[in-house]
């Protein structure tokens, strides 16, 4: 798939796990490079990147993967959304990776917090975050921009950003942003935005593409204060499910080859080798017209949104910069 500074797979491999087995996520990697998945998904907040650098070498010295063969997003953790750490952050990112560069580095989410000492934002004892006041989008981007002249990232994007952050982002870029990565599944299609990021040139990376089922699991892993939430059950839909058995497929194979069609990447995560084989194995059928309808129909807009960060972030929607429920 095109974007403003080159291609990226059309289907990508998850690796936000929670709490990190190193050997499992290990397991999991050598599935899907050996499936055919050429693009890795990780971030410094989700501590996946060292298994996926350990990983990544064992199969660049095996002579069986070369580095130009694969593409590596990672992204620039709540504790970074500063200009003055940008660079710190990209640095420590790809020493984790041991790589020279990241085919894509992402700003993980337009609001900024103090560090922690564990990798991980701090917080006070009800959990909230210590906040930066008020994010400066220009100055973050140009630091972005800074990482292409300096030959860490092969491109630049935003995740989490709402339509007027990244107008704004625009409006002071040199390099336009090649990629938005956010929640985006048959629940939450997100057709405005999808709109307005492929009209600029923008690809669009669907996080949750399988509307995340483990995500309270996950977010525990994180921060054991989560409070848990209802989540959508896409795999379960029936709608879905008929459209699966019309074509031989399961409920996840629709799901992704959905947004496929839709022109976007989805990035499924899973640590199951059939289930990792079955997320990729979307190429050999095709939606029909009717079909398409039937699954659009399914958006249920925000209330699907798993994703909205405020029991995980607390605190964050009194911010200026969150980026929910506005345009
Ligand atoms: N930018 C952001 O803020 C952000 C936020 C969230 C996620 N992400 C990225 O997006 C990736 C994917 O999103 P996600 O992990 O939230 O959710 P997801 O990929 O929608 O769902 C993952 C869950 O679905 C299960 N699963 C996977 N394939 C399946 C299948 N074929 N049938 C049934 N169950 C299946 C997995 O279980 P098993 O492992 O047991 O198969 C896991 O519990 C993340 O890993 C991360 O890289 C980014």
């Amino acid at each position: 798939m095109e974007s403003n500074n080159g291609k990226i797979p059309s289907i990508g491999f998850g690796t936000s796990t929670g709490i990190v087995n190193p050997e499992e996520l290990e397991r999991a990697i050598d599935t899907a490079i050996a499936v055919g998945y050429r693009h890795i998904d990780t971030a410094f907040i989700y501590g996946t990147e060292k298994v996926i650098g350990q990983t990544l070498q064992k199969w660049f010295k095996s002579g069986k993967l070369k580095r130009e063969e694969i593409f590596i997003t990672t992204k620039l953790p709540v504790m970074g959304t500063h200009q003055d750490r940008v660079d710190s952050f990209i640095q420590r990112s790809l020493s984790n990776l041991q790589l020279d560069y990241v085919d894509l580095y992402l700003v993980h989410f337009p609001v900024g917090a103090k560090s922690g000492s564990n990798n991980l934002p701090l917080r006070d004892e009800q959990g909230h975050l210590f906040l930066e006041p008020k994010t400066d989008h220009a100055a973050i981007w140009k630091k972005m921009e800074a990482q292409l002249d300096a030959g860490r990232a092969r491109s630049i994007g935003l995740s989490n950003y709402n339509i007027s952050q990244i107008q704004t982002v625009l409006k002071s870029a040199r390099s336009a942003p090649s990629c938005l990565q956010v929640e985006l599944h048959a629940y939450l299609q997100q057709r405005e935005l999808v709109h307005f990021c492929h009209q600029n040139g923008i690809t669009v990376v669907a996080f949750s593409p399988l509307g995340a089922p483990d995500h309270n699991k996950r977010m525990k892993g994180y921060f054991a204060q989560y409070e848990e939430r209802p989540l959508p059950d896409i795999l379960g839909n029936a709608v879905i499910g008929r459209i699966g058995e019309k074509h031989g497929k399961s409920a996840a194979q629709v799901a992704l080859r959905f947004l496929v069609q839709l022109g976007v990447v989805p990035i499924p995560k899973s640590m199951n080798p059939g289930r990792i084989k079955e997320n990729f194995d979307v190429f050999d059928f095709e939606l029909d017209g009717e079909d398409m309808e039937r699954m659009a129909e399914l958006e249920m807009g925000e209330r699907a949104r798993v994703s909205d960060f405020l029991n995980i972030f607390k605190g964050v929607e009194h911010h200026p910069d969150y980026p929910f429920g506005k345009l």
